[in-house]
């Protein structure tokens, strides 16, 4: 029978195909709440581009202050417009939900649901599934640096890379904390500390160090130019690897090709046991806008990874099978090799999932 759940999803569409892939993501949502009998409040913000253009609003505090303190989960769609080239709404929003709430395992999940999908001739779908844990709170990303004598011949610009031992530690054991909870065999750690001697053999080290907590799981080193080589000659090998938030952004772009491309990646910005935001891979794709061709399905994916944050990881293999099947019976757009539209593809995912659940 349905069990009582009583949660808040603050929901925020951003820019481009981000409301689009949200509201079928959303429909998802409202089906399942309505099956099984869940107390489920979504909390709509509008934030994004047009916000910002309209009165300059980016991520103000207050709706900061309602997420962190009422809300158990964030579902974000994708910001980025052309009209704000600097994207600065775009980093107020999305730095300030993975700083603010000191998200620091940026999981994207890299799995291949179909043979169609997959980019490399010699393998097919089930050779391609691990798991990445980027890290999503330092790194350069925290943006500290400045340009000296800007706009002339002698500019010079810098920007940190900021690597702290309790940072790198916490994503390195959380990745191996995901390893051992899923029976998974190896963690591969990606760094480049032949180059940068300092901040990566901060991690190489403490790489070495947190392994030896988890002796049933095989620590494999690799630098990160040739993660991305061995993951084009044979992506079987690998189940989790984790790396800094640079690689981590890098690796997974290179990931999404190898699942069918930005429409199926998926990801969750997690600070365990806390209120976190999930997100697909893809940005807000401007040409694609309005036209309901944006593939919905690493949004669906997407809500999987939340239910499962919230204590539903029932429901989430139940989405990740029904993309599958989207996948399987081109019922999905077609990018993946279907004919549907956006919304389409969004019904017949609820469709299907009241035939099997409803
Ligand atoms: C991502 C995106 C962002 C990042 C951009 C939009 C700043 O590429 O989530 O992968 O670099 O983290
Ligand atoms: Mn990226």
């Amino acid at each position: 029978m349905p069990g009582v759940m009583t949660k808040k999803v603050a929901v925020i569409g951003g820019d481009g195909i981000g409301p689009e892939v949200v509201a079928e993501g959303v429909k998802v949502l409202e089906a399942l709440r309505e099956i099984r009998g869940w107390d489920l409040e979504l909390l709509p913000f509008e934030l994004g581009a047009e916000r910002y253009l309209d009165d300059g609003t980016t991520f103000p505090a207050d709706v900061a202050e309602t997420i962190e303190k009422e809300c158990d989960a964030v579902l974000l769609g994708a910001l980025g417009d052309p009209r704000v080239p600097d994207m600065k709404h775009a980093r107020d929003i999305l730095f300030g939900l993975r700083f603010g709430l000191d998200l620091y395992c940026n999981v994207r999940p890299i799995v291949c649901l179909h043979d169609r999908l997959m980019p490399l001739k010699r393998y097919s779908a089930h050779d391609c599934d691990f798991t990445v844990f980027r890290e999503n709170t330092e790194g350069i990303y925290v943006g500290m640096g400045g340009h000296f004598k800007k706009g002339t011949a002698d500019e010079i610009a810098i920007q940190e890379d900021v690597n702290s031992r309790k940072g790198v530690e916490r994503i390195i054991r959380a990745a191996f904390e995901f390893a051992k909870a899923h029976g998974k065999k190896t963690v591969h750690m990606a760094d480049k500390h032949n180059a940068m001697k300092h901040a990566h053999e901060l991690w190489h080290r403490c790489f070495l160090e947190v392994a030896e907590e988890y002796p049933e799981i095989e620590a494999k080193h690799v630098y990160v130019d040739a993660l991305c080589l061995f993951l084009v000659l044979d992506p079987s090998q690998f189940e989790v690897i984790v790396t800094c938030n640079l690689f981590g952004d890098i690796v997974t772009d290179l990931g999404a090709a190898l699942q069918g491309g930005m429409g199926m990646a998926a990801s969750g910005n997690v600070h365990p046991g806390k209120v976190s935001m999930f997100e697909p891979v893809h940005g807000s794709a401007p040409p694609l806008t309005g036209k309901n061709v944006a593939n919905p399905l690493a949004t669906v994916l997407t809500v999987g990874m939340m239910l499962s944050h919230l204590g539903y990881e029932g429901e989430e293999k139940i989405l990740t099978e029904l993309v599958r099947q989207a996948v399987h019976t081109g019922h999905c757009t077609a990018e993946v090799g279907g004919d549907l539209g956006t919304r389409e593809t969004g019904d017949w995912i609820v469709s299907r999932l009241r035939e099997m659940v409803g």
